[in-house]
């Protein structure tokens, strides 16, 4: 049976030398393709099923006995080096491509680095603060009993702090602490004088949220517990802490105020970071930002805990953290600490 060719194959019958002038031009159009489209339709004119090899394929099966080994070898080396040459030029268009697609201009990719949020910052730097003023840090829980948060704090059952719209109490008669205070308790349970301890954590209270104000708070408090520990000691070593968190030239101003697990007591104030004392928005125009409570530990206390309050005595103190980062940090309202927004929290 005759094998079908395309139409004006059928009568080619092709020397030598045109099928080296064939693969000669075969090279030319290759080399000159200016895409890998056109680099296709190259190759498939030349190499395809219908290209122009069959052609040369053709011409071999056809020609005299003689001349089939010398048009054999020159098949193959069409064959080959047309190939060899879309290999090439495949590569080397590819190539291009990809330098183009690649900007170096761009800017790379950064890694998302994290920061420490705000009040933890504030904390880390207290700790440290009061470390190197011999203070080691201690821990209690969240969920306290009346006794550590209230009773042994010298806070009766009829003080109002205790009223259940100022404490988040819990079905057992446990609540959540409003305040760090039962640190001081635990920590004095557990070992005897001298004490020196900070505690930072979180309290709780139903208080309203507002700019200033947030149901969940966290407090550095501080414990030292020695003979002969006196109010000079609580003014000189909060005084250090200001100058270390705030700066050299911040002032601090105690004033006389009531707590019931100190007496004295008093709250104690910063001067102003931002307007160094002068008034300015951020301090109310007083000068002075109200820091918190400390003072001398009540007997009383002492005496919950089965210290001798003849031998030792201690001071005390509880400061708010967020009220730190938000002066330090010029953070305006405190419910941005808690909105968990990166734009944020990235800033600091
Ligand atoms: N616990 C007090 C509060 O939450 C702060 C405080 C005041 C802590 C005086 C103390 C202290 O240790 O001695 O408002």
């Amino acid at each position: 049976m005759m094998p079908v060719f395309p139409a004006g194959r059928l009568n080619d019958s092709m020397n030598s030398g045109e099928i080296q002038e064939l693969q000669t031009a075969a090279i030319a159009e290759i080399a000159a393709s200016g895409d890998l489209s056109a680099l296709d339709a190259a190759r498939v004119k030349y190499l395809g099923r219908n290209g122009r090899v069959q052609d040369i394929l053709l011409a071999l099966r056809e020609a005299p006995v003689d001349q089939k080994r010398e048009l054999g070898r020159l098949a193959n080396e069409f064959k080959n080096s047309v190939q060899a040459a879309v290999d090439e030029r495949r590569e080397a268009l590819q190539s291009a491509a990809s330098v183009a697609a690649f900007d170096v201009t761009l800017p790379g990719r950064w890694p998302h680095r994290g920061t420490r949020h705000p009040v933890t910052q504030i904390i880390d730097r207290a700790v440290e603060i009061f470390g190197q003023l011999g203070f080691t840090v201690a821990d209690g829980p969240d969920i306290e009993t009346p006794f550590h948060n209230f009773d042994a704090l010298n806070t009766p059952a009829n003080h109002p702090s205790r009223d259940p719209k100022d404490t988040f109490y819990l079905g057992d008669g446990t609540l959540l602490r409003t305040h760090t205070s039962p640190v001081q308790i635990r920590v004095m349970q557990s070992r005897q004088p001298p004490v020196r301890i900070i505690a930072p954590g979180r309290c709780y209270r139903p208080d309203t949220t507002d700019a200033t104000h947030s149901a969940n708070f966290h407090q550095v408090e501080g414990l030292y517990v020695d003979r002969k520990v006196s109010l000079a000691d609580l003014k000189g070593d909060l005084t250090y802490f200001a100058r270390q968190m705030m700066g050299p030239n911040v002032k601090i101003r105690f004033r006389p105020h009531f707590f019931p697990f100190t007496e004295p007591s008093v709250e104690y104030d910063f001067s102003c970071h931002v307007c160094g004392g002068k008034g300015c928005r951020v301090c109310k125009q007083s000068g002075w930002i109200e820091i918190s409570g400390a003072g001398i530990v009540d007997p009383n206390v002492f005496k919950a805990v089965g210290y001798d309050s003849t031998q030792y005595t201690g001071y005390a103190f509880g400061m708010g953290v967020e009220r730190i980062a938000m002066i330090l940090l010029g953070i305006p309202d405190i419910r941005m600490l808690y909105d968990n927004d990166v734009r944020v929290l990235r800033q600091f």
